[in-house]
């Protein structure tokens, strides 16, 4: 599979000869730093909904590869949207300018829309509750540096399997993997059924009694802003938190993942427990962009 000149609007479009390739790669970029690969190109960053970390890592791979960016993080209040541009047209626009469009968009068709009208490679920085991509391609550069492999893992899914984006993604890009899925989450807030095609899984509302089986404890909070109201979701809020007495149960050598920002499922008393590894996620990020962007661009 060749990403080269492709939008990367999906992470489906992702099968495990094509991964391995991108982890080498990132792995390389680990090494080395960065290189002049994006020298004299450009990226746009056109952010509809809030972010720190993917906005910023994209921004930040671009320029460890001698590239330039341009940048929008407010384009609902503050574009030729709020005059009723289409998004046919902006990536139209956008593409006659820039090398690579990246987007985050709270609408999951808006990307297709946008990319339909861009003549240069539009990538998917998370579109509403459907998926997020590159945060799933950081989460398996995680595992696999962490077990030298994914085949044969067993990952622990928690938390608002309903609308967190990134849960999606990752059970879509690890499905390359012989993994086996433990989703813990409210009954309410259980993942899509279209998402469990194919895949070996188990179900559970009982933290306490299943973490001791994950090697990947895998997190992300309530989202909070997918719900019809703070209250709505306030009721699932700290349903399942893994403090000091869930890990006293977790494998020695699992690993604990989540995409930030954490509140409350994630206490800060776990800080110093070596199988934390969020915020080395966020390093990670950036060599994978790094060389996501090489084989997109490259
Ligand atoms: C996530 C997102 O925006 O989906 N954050 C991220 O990209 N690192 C997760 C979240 O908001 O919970």
């Amino acid at each position: 599979m060749n990403l080269k000149g492709q939008h990367i609007l999906s992470t489906r479009q992702f099968d495990k000869e094509v991964l391995l390739r991108l982890f080498a790669q990132a792995q390389n970029y680990e090494g080395k730093g960065g290189d002049g690969a994006m020298k004299g190109k450009i990226m746009a960053t056109l952010f509809c909904e809030p972010s720190t970390r993917t906005r910023f890592s994209f921004e930040t791979a671009m320029l460890r590869l001698s590239g330039n960016v341009v940048s929008n993080f407010d384009m609902m209040n503050n574009s030729s949207f709020t005059k009723r541009e289409t998004l046919f047209d902006t990536g139209k626009v956008v593409s006659q300018m820039a090398d690579v469009i990246v987007m985050r968009h709270p609408e999951p068709s808006a990307l297709h829309e946008l990319a339909r009208g861009s003549e240069v490679p539009v990538i998917n920085a998370g579109n509403g509750p459907e998926d997020h991509p590159t945060q799933a391609l950081l989460d398996a550069y995680t595992i696999w540096k962490e077990f030298g492999g994914l085949d044969g893992l067993t990952v622990g899914v928690i938390g608002d399997l309903k609308y967190s984006r990134v849960l999606h993604s990752q059970v879509m890009l690890l499905k390359n993997f012989g993994v086996k899925f433990v989703f813990v989450s409210p009954k309410e807030l259980g993942l899509p059924e279209e998402l469990k095609e194919g895949i070996e899984f188990v179900e559970s509302e009982d933290l306490s009694e299943v973490v001791g089986e994950m090697d990947v404890i895998s997190v992300n909070r309530i989202q909070e802003e997918r719900f019809a109201s703070k209250e709505e979701a306030g009721q699932f809020r700290g349903k399942f938190v893994v403090n000091k007495v869930i890990l006293a149960k977790a494998k020695e050598k699992a690993v604990v993942l989540c995409p930030l920002p954490r509140v409350e499922e994630l206490p800060t008393e776990i800080d110093e427990d070596l199988r934390i590894r969020f915020f080395q996620q966020v390093k990670n990020g950036v060599f994978v962009r790094m060389a996501l962007l090489k084989m997109v661009l490259g």
